[in-house]
């Protein structure tokens, strides 16, 4: 097992030097200052990164729920959408595209780091686009999970199952014709990155504290790894796995905990140990499926770290680590989001929350550990 930092400053200060768009550039260069201020880092890059699996790869495809939803859910007859304003507000010049924030999502900026295109959204793509892109595909959607039924109370959505189903559809639709003869469809398969974000809607919408812990993520895990099985028998070969994010400290938990504000650490203790198992059931599927690479990613901790220590104030002058900017008044009501109508913050960049159930592009902007096996 191999433990190392991935530092985006360093990575993207060094491809600005190589030359990227200006456009690009510029915005870099802003997050990059935003983000300095806040964490006062070391200015010096790194000499050497590090290049997750070797990098090069030809595709990203993605797997997930609303953290790195790109679009899906505009198709589908649910509650669960965001491309409207304010959602969108940084993103290529204030397009709402249904990513669920101001701006880029994990999966955009993982895009980016490999010089891939952001991922498109499948049901938003035509049968020849689907005949034409070899760079990847993101099935993410938000509101589902691992569990078939989560996340349907809002309505539809296309749950972890569905997600590894769209994909073989792809495979034998579309990838089949663009990757020929066979082998060359194996290698695309083996050499594409494998992105996947799922799990925390699980939690919301059916973990409660009478439940035993250790059982629900049990059952999580076991219905996960099914999946991933699934794919690795359809010839994926190297895997992203993002860990679940503190539930506890969102802001439509932290409005009804005492003191009002606080973290709900059972919650979180409920997450950490899903993550926990998580993270030890790659090192046995490292073992048992052949030629197989893990990436665990760790944004639990992270986004724990964004918020600091404090539990109440910001852990910066900064940075609002607790209320979301859309809506600007948020009193935790089960139905209260962020609508069109919602009155939204003039700079989302300065909250690591965009609405009450989603980060802003600065939290998804990520500086972490990875573990990789
Ligand atoms: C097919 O993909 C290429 C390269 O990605 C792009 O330039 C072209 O416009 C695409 N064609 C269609 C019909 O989508
Ligand atoms: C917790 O979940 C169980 C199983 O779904 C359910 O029977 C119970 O009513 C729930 N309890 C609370 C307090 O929501
Ligand atoms: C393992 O993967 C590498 C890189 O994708 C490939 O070249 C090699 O043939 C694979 N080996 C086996 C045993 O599948
Ligand atoms: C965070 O933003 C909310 C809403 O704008 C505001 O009421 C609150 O005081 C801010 N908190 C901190 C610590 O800045
Ligand atoms: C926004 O406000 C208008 C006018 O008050 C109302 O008709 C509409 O339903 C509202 N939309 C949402 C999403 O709340």
């Amino acid at each position: 097992m191999v433990y190392f930092f991935f530092f985006f400053f360093s990575i993207i200060l060094e491809k600005m030097e190589m030359g990227s768009s200006s456009s690009l550039k510029t915005c870099f260069i802003l997050l990059f200052f935003c983000l300095l201020n806040v964490f006062t880092i070391s200015s010096k890059p790194l000499s050497k990164e590090s290049v997750l699996f070797g990098g090069n790869f030809p595709a990203l495809y993605v797997i997930g729920d609303s953290l790195v939803d790109s679009g899906n859910n505009n198709h589908l007859d649910t509650l669960a959408k965001s491309n409207f304003p304010p959602y969108g507000s940084d993103f290529e010049g204030g397009k709402s595209t249904g990513r669920f924030g101001n701006g880029k999502t994990i999966a955009d900026y993982i895009a980016i780091y490999y010089e891939l295109p952001l991922v498109p959204a499948y049901m938003g793509l035509s049968e020849e686009q689907k005949n034409n892109i070899s760079t990847g595909i993101n099935y993410a959607s938000a509101s589902c999970g691992i569990l078939p039924d989560t996340g349907k109370i809002v309505g539809e959505c296309l749950s972890l199952s569905v997600q590894v189903d769209l994909f073989k559809e792809t495979i034998d639709k579309n990838l089949k014709k663009k990757f020929k003869p066979q082998p060359e469809l194996s290698k695309h398969l083996a050499d594409s990155l494998f992105m996947t974000a799922i799990g925390v809607n699980d939690y919301s919408f059916f973990y409660n504290k009478t439940m035993d812990a250790n059982d629900f993520a049990n059952k999580l895990i076991h219905e996960f790894f099914i999946q991933i099985q699934r794919l690795h028998g359809l010839g994926v070969r190297k895997f992203f796995v993002n860990n679940l994010k503190p539930l506890g400290c969102y802001p439509n938990i932290i409005a009804h905990t005492v003191p009002h504000g606080s973290c709900d650490n059972d919650l979180n203790l409920a997450v950490s140990i899903y993550n926990a198992k998580l993270r030890r059931s790659l090192t046995h599927m490292k073992q048992k499926l052949s030629n197989t690479s893990f990436l665990y990613s760790d944004y639990f901790n992270f986004m724990l770290g964004l918020r600091g220590p404090s539990s109440n104030h910001a852990s910066s002058n900064l940075l609002n680590t607790t209320s979301p900017c859309c809506p600007s008044i948020y009193d935790g009501g089960a139905l209260t989001g962020c609508s069109a109508n919602s009155s939204s913050c003039a700079m989302p960049d300065t909250h690591i929350f965009f609405d009450p159930f989603h980060p802003t592009q600065l939290a998804n902007f990520r500086r972490e550990k990875f573990a990789m096996w």
